[in-house]
């Protein structure tokens, strides 16, 4: 198998960022304007991190495509990572917007959307409760909570490479063995390996293990790993996992912000998962911000039990704009007119093109990386086999030269998430922009192996 050429990689790369930036003078200006008043130029932390040397600043956005301010058009894969898996704008989601922008956008009172989102939840995820957030870190968060207070646990277990939003507990892994704070950590309240047990994804023995000692109040996972390249479930093992939470007390929580892209239900309701909460946020409001909790009648009888009413506002379950009209006017819309059944039938066989077109070119150059998918989202990594777990998946990593695949996409019209190897497919991407991005694909190995 062909291997990486380390001076090549570096001199292509070189090539590319002064391509990149030639070609982009009004962002560059833009840019260094922003350094004046946005800490490092960029208005939140890690939009630093696009592969170019600085962000191509965006004129406009719409369906499966964006404009940049220098005119250049760029077929969207990263989707605002999974926020704008809709496709930005889409216009059913536009017009409740409209609507609802000029009847008042928060309240902390409900309006019937609360009701009709509630119900379309209940349909698609099999859950009889719901309750709002913002964002998919807070629904975590607000979960993880309530599991401590029912269960009177300390503890949360999560898996090795995860990534749940900016959930404190989350951000551990395991190092030889040892959970330790996830590198990175900036500024940890309180060190993650109190507060938290790390187990390998697909490793049924270190989960029984991991909670034996009764002391977990819940599993909080993705059903697939998303976040580190995608790991797929081996046959038979949420099955195991539920048998093994139940015996030792544990809930679980299952979050499909991302994994939505197995289908209108998630993953959830495509294997018939039996979750006691299920968090769903990013795309739910087509990009407006809004997240959603759900979980079963006996979690719900558990909370009311517990209930305060005089503290309810101040037991750390909050958010003065969650469940805004705003909010829920756009989930109803989304929901029910954008994030369909027929939306998914299209989005997937695109996705399977997709990784079809980059499987034959990595088979076709001899290079030792492998593509999966997981519905409407696909990725490639730098490894020959599929990734068992979150450590096979991270050593498989390689920023130098993901941020070249990146860098030589965007210079020919293409954004892949900033993150990992992600493409991600909107109702409206086209088989056209998929055979775009194959093409472009296979120029950059071509000229990386040549
Ligand atoms: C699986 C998963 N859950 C939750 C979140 C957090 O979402 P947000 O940043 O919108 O709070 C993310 C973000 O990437 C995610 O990947």
């Amino acid at each position: 198998m062909v291997s990486i050429d380390r001076a090549r990689l570096k001199s292509l790369m070189e090539r590319e960022q002064q391509r990149f930036v030639q070609e982009r003078p009004k962002s560059n200006a833009l840019f260094e304007r922003a350094r004046k008043s946005l800490l490092g130029g960029v208005p939140m932390n890690w939009m630093a991190k696009w592969a170019g040397a600085f962000p191509p600043f965006v004129r406009e956005a719409q369906g499966a495509e964006f404009f940049d301010v220098d005119g250049h058009r760029y077929i969207d894969f990263c989707l605002g990572d999974t926020g704008a898996m809709t496709g930005h704008s889409p216009s059913g989601t536009v017009s409740a917007i409209e609507q609802q922008i000029r009847r008042g956008i928060t309240l902390m009172l409900p309006s019937e959307d609360a009701i009709l989102v509630g119900e379309e939840l209940q349909k698609r995820f099999a859950l009889p409760y719901w309750q709002f957030a913002l964002t998919a870190t807070d629904a975590n968060r607000f979960a993880i909570r309530l599991a401590r207070q029912i269960t009177d646990r300390p503890k949360i277990l999560v898996f090795n490479w995860c990534y749940h939003g900016t959930v404190d507990e989350t951000f551990i892994t395991l190092t030889d063995g040892v959970a330790k704070a996830r590198r990175g950590n900036i500024g940890p309240p309180v060190d993650p390996a109190i507060t938290t047990r790390v187990v390998e994804f697909n490793d049924l023995d270190a989960l029984e293990q991991a909670l034996q000692a009764e002391d977990v109040a819940c599993v909080l996972m993705e059903p697939a790993l998303t976040n580190v390249g995608i790991v797929l479930p081996e046959p038979g093992y949420h099955q195991a996992l539920r048998e093994i939470t139940r015996k030792y007390g544990t809930l679980l929580i299952i979050d499909e912000t991302h994994t939505i892209c197995a289908g209108p239900g998630g993953y959830t309701r495509a294997e018939n998962l039996d979750p006691d909460f299920l968090v769903f946020g990013k795309p739910i409001a087509g990009g407006v911000p809004g997240a959603t909790y759900g979980f079963t009648e006996e979690v719900a009888q558990c909370i009311v039990a517990r209930q305060n009413l005089e503290d309810c506002d101040t037991g750390g379950v909050g958010g003065t704009l969650a469940g805004n009209a705003l909010s829920l006017a756009a989930m109803r819309a989304t929901l029910q007119k954008v994030l369909t059944k027929d939306a998914f039938d299209r989005m997937i066989p695109m996705a399977e093109r997709w990784s079809a077109g980059v499987a034959k070119a990595i088979a076709d150059f001899g290079l030792p990386w492998n593509v999966t998918r997981l519905g409407c989202r696909a990725e490639y990594l730098f490894s020959p086999t599929t990734p068992k777990n979150g450590t096979q998946a991270h050593d498989a990593m390689d920023f130098d030269l993901e941020r070249f695949m990146h860098l030589y996409a965007m210079n020919r019209g293409i954004l892949l998430t900033p993150f990992h190897n992600m493409a991600l497919m909107s109702p409206v991407t086209s088989k056209e922009d998929i055979d775009q991005h194959t093409k472009v694909f296979r120029d950059a190995v071509k000229e990386l192996v040549a």
